[in-house]
């Protein structure tokens, strides 16, 4: 079942390639169709902190105010125990990064590429792919996070800007929400809530994740909400304790922190009988079990998608006629031939899927 996921990782990346470019259609509609997992939720929420420990390793610039201003798509690869794990960006490809501060260097510099540097945000997305044996196959996207006031240098529409952007991604039905709320603020006032809500109003594929549960005010407990007493989702709300701003500054590192986490809720007698399924651990884990259920119920659509795709390009190849020596049909050519390999393997997939080869 992880290469599944991993082929559709590899499908989504040939999409955007070719979406990008914006010299076919039928791609991004393939694209579309694939689940992913995005990030959402106000401001300093804690989104960065959830990715990373989600991904148990420190890459994502991070920042007080607006830091993440261009989407990160970002599709973790699980790679064999004992090998060294790797970044790669699609704009920089067989460029392969093991040192994780200029992985967020390069996220940094590709934003202010886009945007100049200034707070401007842009929709255009960021793809990273990181390759580690500490991961599991997820793809997951990082949004900036919303806003009620414009600040400094930024016009006054980046708050509908920001929004509009962030629904443009969560609506997508395939969208899986991470919907991030801080547990020092009241939940009525979530953002991520209230967003998740418009687009999902059914909760089907919105998951609920209390952050900050260590920075509540004394005599205060989230357990109400944890037990989905305060508002009640499909799935259960996932409580986690992120390193604090003094922690990142300390360099607390990631298995330290997640070590901190567990007992945290092992210890604390409110969340004592919580614990098993609270924590970014327990959170990867949900999230990768349902990944895989989402795309073990697409698989019929997926293939009809696949195959229509190749159909409209090989149509497009010929109508470019070969050899094909403009840019353009270069790039088709490559999309196509990854979408060829991915059919076969594909096919091969399904087989052991309906003999019921698959775990
Ligand atoms: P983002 O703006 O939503 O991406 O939020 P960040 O992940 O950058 O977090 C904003 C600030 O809150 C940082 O200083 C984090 O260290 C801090 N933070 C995030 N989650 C927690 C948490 O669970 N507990 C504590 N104490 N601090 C947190
Ligand atoms: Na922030
Ligand atoms: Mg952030």
């Amino acid at each position: 079942m992880e290469s599944l996921i991993s082929l559709v990782n590899k499908i989504q990346r040939a999409c955007t390639a070719l979406g990008d470019h914006g010299e076919n259609t039928a791609l991004p509609t393939l694209w579309d169709s694939l689940p992913a997992i995005a990030v959402v939720g106000g401001q300093s929420s804690g989104k960065s902190s959830v990715l990373e420990s989600v991904v148990g390793k420190d890459f994502l610039p991070r920042g007080s105010g607006i830091v993440t201003r261009r989407p990160l798509v970002l599709q973790l690869h699980k790679i064999e125990e004992g090998s060294r794990e790797y970044a790669e960006f699609l704009h920089l490809p067989r460029k392969k990064f093991t040192d994780f501060a200029a992985v967020r260097k390069e996220i940094a510099d590709e934003t202010d590429r886009e945007t100049g540097r200034t707070k401007q945000i842009s929709s255009v997305p960021i793809h990273l792919s990181i390759y580690s044996p500490n991961v599991v196959n997820l793809t997951l996207i990082d949004l900036p996070g919303l806003t009620k006031v414009a600040v400094e240098g930024q016009p006054d529409s980046i708050v509908q800007e920001i929004e509009n952007m962030v629904r443009s991604y969560i609506e997508k039905p395939n969208c899986i929400i991470l919907a991030i709320s801080p547990a020092n603020q009241d939940l009525a006032t979530s953002d991520a809530i209230k967003i998740s809500r418009e687009v999902d109003p059914t909760g089907e594929r919105t998951f609920g994740v209390l952050t900050k549960i260590d920075l509540m005010d004394k005599g205060t407990d989230a357990v109400d909400i944890l037990e989905g007493k305060s508002y009640r989702l499909k799935y259960p709300w996932v409580g986690v304790v992120n390193r604090s701003q003094a922690d990142i500054n300390k360099n607390v590192d990631m298995i330290a922190a997640r070590r901190r986490e567990r007992e945290y809720f092992n210890s604390t007698p409110e969340y004592k009988h919580l614990a098993p399924r609270m924590g970014s651990e327990h959170l990867a884990k949900m999230l990768s079990k349902h990944l895989e259920n989402v795309i073990k119920s697409k698989i019929p659509g997926i293939q009809s998608l696949i195959n229509k795709t190749i159909a409209e390009l090989e149509i497009e190849l010929n109508r470019l006629g070969k050899p094909i020596a403009v840019d353009a049909g270069g790039k088709l050519y490559t999309i196509m031939e990854i979408c060829r390999l991915c059919d076969s393997n594909y096919k091969e997939r399904l087989d052991g899927v309906r003999s019921g080869g698959e775990k």
